[in-house]
C-alpha cells in the first residue's frame, strides 16, 4: 500500500494547494485559484489565520482540507470556533479513504484550542465524511429569493451576460458604528462577532469579490451583484439594524431592490437561518424560499457545548459562510 503523510500546511504550500483545486474544481469558484484571494481567506482572517492540512504521497499534496477560524458569541460569551472547508482529493486518489483520514487527523489538531467546528454541506459528496468524523446536522438554510426584474428576466435568453458594474457602492467608512449595530441586532442569537475588523476583512478587504455596504444610521445592509445558477442576482449577504429600527432597514433595503431591479438585476437571494431577524422581514420583502437549502452541521470539540449548540438560535447569512 502507498505510504501517505499528513501534516499541517504552511504558507509556502500555497501554490501546491491551488494545483489541487483547479483540478478539483476545475469549473467552481475560479476565483479561489487566485493567489491573492487565498491570502486574504487564510492568512488575513481576524480570528486567526487558517488551519490547512494536507495529505502527501511522494512529497506530492494528494488531499487538502482547512478550517478558518471563526469568532461566536452564545449566550453573551465569546466562543472560538473554525469553519470546515475546501476538501478536495486528487482525482487519481478518491475513494482510498484519503480524505476521510486526513478530517479526522485536522480535528485531532485543532480540538483544543476550539469549542466547536461549523461547516456548510451543499455538495451530496462532502456529507458521508461529516458525518462519519462526528459532525451533527443541525439545521436547514433556505436561499431566499425574489424577483427583481420582470422585464430582464423574460428578455434573458437574448442579453449579454451582465457587466460586473456596481450598482450603489458605498465604502465601509465607518466599521466601529456598523459593529455597534450588529451587536445590538444579534443579541439574545448565536452569531458570529461582527467586530469592526471583521466587517472591514469580509466586505472591504476582499482582492477580488466587491461588496456593496449601504448604511443608515441605525442599520446596513451587504450585497454583492453576482451570478447564481444563471441568474444575474443580488446576493444578499449580511444585514442589521438596531433594535426598534426595522423600519429604517426595511427602507434601506427597499431601495438597495429597487435600485438593483433598474439596473436590471433578475434576482435577488438571501441565505438566512429561520432564526435569524431578518427572516421574517424578508419574507414581508416579497422574498420566498427557493429550491436550494444548506445543510449546516455543528461538531463540538471541547465536549461541553453540545447543549447550548443544540438550543441556541442560529443567525446565519451568506457573510457567515465562504460561498459569497
Ligand atoms: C469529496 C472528496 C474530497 C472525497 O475525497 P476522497 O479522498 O475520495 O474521500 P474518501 O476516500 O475518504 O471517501 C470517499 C469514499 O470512499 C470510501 N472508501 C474507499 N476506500 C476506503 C478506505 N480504504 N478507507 C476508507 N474509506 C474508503 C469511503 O467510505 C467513502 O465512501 P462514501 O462517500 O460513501 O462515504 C473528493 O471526492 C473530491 O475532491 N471531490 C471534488 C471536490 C468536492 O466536491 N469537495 C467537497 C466539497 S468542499
Amino acid at each position: 500500500m502507498t505510504e501517505i503523510a499528513f501534516r499541517q500546511a504552511e504558507a509556502n504550500d500555497r501554490d501546491s494547494i491551488l494545483a489541487l483545486r483547479a483540478r478539483c474544481f476545475p469549473d467552481d469558484d475560479p476565483e479561489k485559484q487566485d493567489p491573492r484571494f487565498w491570502q486574504w481567506e487564510f492568512q488575513r482572517s481576524p480570528a486567526g489565520p487558517g488551519r490547512m492540512f494536507v495529505a502527501e504521497s511522494g512529497g506530492r499534496i494528494v488531499t487538502h482540507f482547512a478550517f478558518v477560524p471563526q469568532a461566536y458569541v452564545t449566550d453573551g460569551a465569546a466562543r472560538r470556533a473554525v469553519m470546515a472547508l475546501d476538501a478536495m482529493t486528487d482525482p487519481d486518489w478518491r475513494g482510498r479513504g484519503v480524505y476521510g483520514r486526513l478530517h479526522a487527523f485536522a480535528i485531532e489538531a485543532v480540538k483544543n484550542e476550539y469549542a466547536f467546528g461549523t461547516a456548510y454541506q451543499i455538495r451530496p459528496k462532502a456529507l458521508p465524511p461529516l458525518l462519519r468524523n462526528g459532525w451533527t446536522p443541525r439545521l436547514k438554510a433556505p436561499v431566499l429569493v425574489r424577483p427583481l426584474s420582470w422585464r430582464a428576466l423574460a428578455g434573458r435568453a437574448m442579453r449579454r451576460p451582465p457587466s460586473s458594474g456596481e450598482l450603489h457602492r458605498t465604502d465601509l467608512i465607518n466599521p466601529v458604528a456598523l459593529a455597534d449595530i450588529a451587536r445590538d441586532f444579534f443579541a439574545g442569537r448565536v452569531h458570529q462577532d461582527r467586530t469592526a475588523e471583521f466587517l472591514m476583512w469580509r466586505y472591504s478587504e476582499s482582492p477580488i469579490w466587491k461588496y456593496d455596504v449601504v448604511a443608515g444610521q441605525h442599520a446596513f445592509a451587504v450585497t454583492r451583484r453576482t451570478r447564481l445558477r444563471g441568474f444575474d442576482t443580488l446576493a444578499l449577504v449580511d444585514v442589521a439594524w438596531r433594535r426598534g429600527c426595522a423600519r429604517e432597514a426595511k427602507e434601506l433595503m427597499r431601495g438597495i431592490l429597487r435600485r438593483a431591479a433598474a439596473a436590471g438585476v433578475e434576482v435577488a437571494a438571501a441565505l438566512i437561518t429561520v432564526a435569524h431577524p431578518a427572516f421574517s422581514v424578508l419574507l414581508r420583502l416579497g422574498f420566498l424560499p427557493g429550491p436550494h437549502r444548506f445543510l449546516f452541521l455543528l461538531r463540538d470539540f471541547d465536549g461541553s457545548s453540545v447543549a447550548m449548540l443544540d438550543r441556541a438560535r442560529w443567525a446565519l447569512t451568506w457573510g457567515d459562510t465562504d460561498h459569497l
